[in-house]
């Protein structure tokens, strides 16, 4: 049976090639997609190769694509390849495409997750001509059951002239019910506080309501998310999940916590899931999440009933835990909230709540400063995502990471970032396999002591320690004291010869 449900909206079924020759040259597309789930797939695969015969032409075609955040190799994958993306907001983790930034050949805006609807309706951004949006599913009355992700979908759907849409049946039609879509947001001077206390808290609808008039075409699809697997813990990640889960254990000793903790933010990565590992060896119960994805771990966590609830805005999971879900979807439904990434990374929200935030980053530097998105200060990663949005505003923010990177090579702990996305007010505890160092009520100096000698790998604490303590002698001013001609030098000689070991 047909998912496209309404009448009238059948009549728009038609090829993806068909679909993606209603797109403009050179304008502006928003697209669903969040860390592999939700994203469009054939037709963003279509616009590829109308792309490429338009260039073989000599005819320019560049589009600037907005999505939820990173999607797949369908879309930014093969729009990339094409050469068919002049700017791009806002987080991508696509290799091709990251390539192409980290070579100058397409822009890329960086923006805080929870910034980009508003920012969409504030107008800050420009005319957005085309929305393509995957859904589950078309009801009778021609409302859309969103599909594996929800990212800025509703603004989207809301703001473009005019509407692709991509139904696929590849989801699990028992996603119908978990979505939770907003409808209260508003510009200022209207805007009204958001009625969400706890991270169960349904606020909206179970479906986007859009103008059928819009609707310009529908592509019926098939084809499964992009899954991609996570590393097991290694001895390093299950260390730190350790000395965080000892933390926490400690903070509740001290009634600063309470029994069951507060809601879990945990970020992307392979170190984030396996910190999630470790809490579902924890003493921890009734546990609850107010977070941005989903992945692995905290399937394992809903699954085992340590955690009672979920809400985030998509899944990212590894295929077998896609494939897990997908056969089980209803026993998870009463358990998982999709919710609109605006609302899901909602800073008023996620302060509310109190939020336990646990974010990778890719350096820290001694006075802890965070660094989450630029390696050797110039080549972009992924992006800071949602990692803003929770570490500004939660209870306790902490970030996780191995204390070296590439074999040992560079020092996750340095005496500079050589780029800042969290700045140490916003960085209450980092945490390496080495160790913890709660900075909570550290002044900078205080904090460089203890990032040291409880976070830097032995290969180079000597040497941070060594900077540390010339810096005291040599700097300009003692509040956060540093050697300038020497301070980044660890990232010029990791440049110049490969390692940043002397
Ligand atoms: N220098 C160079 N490369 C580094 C590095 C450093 N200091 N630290 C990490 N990396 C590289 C790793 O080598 C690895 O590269 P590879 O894929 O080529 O092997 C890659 O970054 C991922 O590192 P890994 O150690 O596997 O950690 P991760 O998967 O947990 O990712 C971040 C770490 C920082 C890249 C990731 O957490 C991220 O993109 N964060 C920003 C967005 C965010 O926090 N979102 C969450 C909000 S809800």
């Amino acid at each position: 049976m047909s998912r496209v449900r309404n009448a009238a909206l059948q009549s728009k079924i038609m090829s993806a090639q068909d679909a993606a020759a209603l797109i403009p040259a050179n304008s502006t597309v928003g697209m669903s997609g969040f860390t592999g789930s939700g994203y469009p797939k054939t037709v963003p695969m279509a616009l590829a190769s109308r792309i490429e015969a338009e260039h073989a032409a000599g005819n320019p075609f560049k589009l600037k694509v907005w999505t939820g955040a990173s999607t797949g190799p369908e879309l930014d994958g093969a729009l990339a390849k094409a050469d068919g993306i002049e700017f791009r907001l806002p987080y991508n983790s696509d290799p091709i495409a990251r390539e192409k930034i980290n070579k100058g050949e397409m822009e890329y805006l960086d923006m805080h997750l929870s910034q980009v609807a508003p920012a969409a309706w504030q107008g800050f951004l420009g005319p957005l001509e085309t929305a393509v949006v995957e859904v589950s599913g078309i009801r009778e009355d021609g409302s859309l059951i969103p599909s594996s992700s929800i990212g800025n979908n509703k603004t989207w759907l809301d703001r473009a002239d005019r509407i692709i849409l991509e139904v696929n049946s590849w989801q699990n039609p028992a996603l119908e019910g978990m979505h939770d879509i907003y409808y209260g947001t508003a510009l200022p001077p209207a805007r009204v506080p958001i009625p969400l206390t706890k991270p169960t808290d349904r606020i909206g609808e179970t479906v986007f309501r859009v103008d059928p008039s819009k609707i310009v075409a529908i592509v019926e699809t098939d084809s499964p998310d992009r899954n991609l697997p996570f590393a097991a813990p290694d001895a390093s990640a299950t260390a730190i999940a350790g000395h965080l889960i000892e933390f926490l254990q400690h903070e509740v000793k001290l009634g600063r916590l309470p029994a069951h903790l507060l809601p879990l933010q945990s970020g992307v990565g392979n170190v984030a899931n396996a910190v999630l590992a470790g809490l579902a060896e924890s003493p921890f119960e009734q546990l609850t999440a107010y977070t941005e994805v989903l992945q692995d771990g905290m399937l394992d966590l809903l699954d085992s009933g340590k955690l009672t609830v979920a809400s985030a805005t998509a899944f990212s999971l590894s295929p077998e835990a896609a494939a897990d879900l997908n056969s089980r979807m209803e026993q998870f439904r009463g358990k998982i909230i999709l919710r609109p990434q605006e609302i899901s990374n909602h800073p008023e929200i996620i302060r509310r709540l109190g939020c336990i935030a646990m974010n990778g980053l890719i350096e820290a530097d001694i006075y802890g400063n965070v660094n989450s998105t630029h390696v050797m200060g110039s080549r972009i990663q992924n992006g800071i995502g949602g990692s803003g949005d929770f570490a500004r505003n939660a209870y306790i923010s902490c970030f996780v990471t191995p204390s070296t990177a590439k074999g040992g090579k560079i020092s996750a702990i340095v005496p500079m970032a050589s780029h800042v996305d969290h700045i140490t007010q916003d960085v209450q505890v980092i945490v390496t396999e080495q160790g913890l160092a709660d900075l909570r009520g550290l002044s900078p100096k205080q904090r460089a002591q203890v990032i040291i000698a409880n976070c830097a790998h032995p290969d180079y604490r000597d040497a941070l320690k060594d900077y540390y303590d010339r810096a005291l002698k040599g700097s300009y001013g003692l509040q956060s004291p540093h050697l300038l001609t020497e301070a980044l030098s660890w990232h010029q000689r990791f440049i110049e010869t490969g390692s940043m070991k002397p």
